[in-house]
């Protein structure tokens, strides 16, 4: 009879097992020969060790499931740790066994364990993980539109474009403007250095990297304040000239200016007929400054990051209303029953005082009633408590509602660019 699965964190002899485990559940073969020992040395820096596990039955690998230390920002300038859960996989002839369950238990248990105030990841499958208390907390689009159309009105930008032809040739400054950028940007995720070998790098993969340009913007006195990643793609006949289309991989930028700069710069270069700028926010500002908004076509809205809070004082705790507000609010957690430790459950009353979140278990009635991977959803503003309580998300009186929205207000949507 087999042993009851387990779960345990991977050591160095369980290690190619894990990654040809885990490879193979997204189809492909594990890396080989320098390209693997580069991908070890990235993850390695960019991972949490303790966090990198295996699901083992009868001491064979069935499963695995990673980690990366990051830090997330929930309110300009403040930050928590978090766990970002990715590589989640199992063995085609072992699933619906159970594996997958007992590897994302063992993360959230481990993550509460090493301090980490929340649990990120970026989905294959949307099914998947509300079970476990993760919502969808930003979102992210691909706007499309021909360049002729995509005029700027006219803004006085007193800053320059230095352009680069290899975005590794300029890797110092890129990190530099991302660095600022995601300590300001709620939803942000930080990158260190060697997460930026995978955006600069020589290989297309799915996280980044490839050939592509690097638009850099600087402000007046000559300090980057944004960037644009980009490629060309030909469009249309092989045999003759082809049209180009503009295809933005990232636009970064710290301020407006530098922002409307870069998009009339990228929908502006010659012989480009067309663009396609991945990884944006659903509403950037440059669309308010259009000639004709509509055409910047939104072709595709998708989730990005799911957010599971594993210690809520410490998560609400970093978020920096600028109203002062008091709500209590009632919580399912999908965790009662298999994590009991972890469990959210019950009703917690909210309170923002001069800027600062408190969160405490409480016996009062609650205003609002709703579930943990829902408020994942709503925390960080992403989507407003009015529009899930129309949903039937979350059900609360009016002035509960209002209450909640003060705490959780941002004027921008959340937004992440980092792919893991
Ligand atoms: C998705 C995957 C990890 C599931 O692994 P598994 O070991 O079969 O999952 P489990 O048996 O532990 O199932 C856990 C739960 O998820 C549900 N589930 C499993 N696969 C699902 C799917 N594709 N869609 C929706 N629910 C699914 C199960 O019904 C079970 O529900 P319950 O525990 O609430 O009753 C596996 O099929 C796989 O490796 N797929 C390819 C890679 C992938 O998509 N990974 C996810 C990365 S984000």
């Amino acid at each position: 009879m087999e042993s009851p699965l387990r779960v345990v964190t991977v050591t160095e002899e369980l290690l190619d097992d894990q990654e040809r485990v885990v490879s193979g559940s997204f189809g492909a073969a594990p890396a080989t020969g320098e390209r693997r020992e580069r991908g070890r040395r990235i993850h390695g820096a960019i991972a949490d060790p303790e966090l990198k596990l295996a699901a083992l039955v009868d001491d064979r690998v069935v499963g695995g499931a990673s980690a990366l230390d990051m830090t997330f920002t929930v309110a300009p300038g403040s930050t928590v740790r978090a766990a970002g859960l990715a590589g989640v996989g199992v063995d085609a002839t072992m699933t619906g066994r159970g594996a997958m369950r007992a590897l994302v238990e063992a993360h959230l248990e481990r993550s509460a364990d090493r301090g980490y105030a929340a649990s990120l990841l970026t989905a294959s499958e949307t099914s998947l993980y509300g079970r476990f208390g993760y919502g969808p907390a930003t979102w992210s689009a691909i706007h499309e539109g021909v360049t002729d159309r995509l005029t700027v009105k006219p803004f006085d930008d007193p800053g320059r474009i230095d352009l680069y032809q290899r975005a590794a040739d300029v890797v110092d400054e890129l990190e530099l403007v991302h660095d600022r950028w995601s300590a300001q940007t709620v939803g942000a995720t930080a990158r260190s250095s060697p997460y930026w070998e995978i955006i600069t790098g020589a290989e297309e993969t799915w996280m980044g990297g490839g050939p592509q340009f690097a638009a850099l913007h600087l402000d007046i006195d000559g300090t980057p304040d944004g960037y644009a990643l980009y490629k060309w793609e030909p469009v249309g006949d092989d045999d003759g000239p082809a049209d180009q289309r503009m295809v933005v991989n990232e636009l970064v930028a710290l301020d407006l200016t530098a922002e409307l700069a870069l998009f009339r710069f990228v929908t502006t270069v010659p012989m480009i007929r067309s663009l396609r700028w991945r990884l944006a926010p659903v509403d950037p500002r440059v669309r308010w400054w259009l000639e004709e908004q509509r055409q910047l076509r939104l072709v595709e809205r998708t989730d990005r990051l799911w957010l599971r809070i594993l210690d809520l004082p410490a998560f609400v705790g970093a978020l920096r209303p600028e109203e002062d507000a008091t709500v209590v609010i009632e919580l399912a957690d999908p965790l009662a029953g298999h994590v009991e430790r972890l469990d959210l459950s019950g009703r917690w009353r909210l309170r923002s005082s001069g800027g600062v979140v408190s969160a405490e278990r409480t016996d009062t009635e609650p205003g609002i009633r709703t579930d943990v991977a829902t408020f994942g959803a709503l925390v960080l503003g992403g989507t407003p408590v009015g529009r899930l309580r129309a949903a039937r998300r979350l059900r609360g009186d009016a002035r509960s509602v209002s209450e909640l929205e003060r705490i959780v207000h941002t004027d921008r949507a959340p937004f992440s660019l980092t792919r893991f």
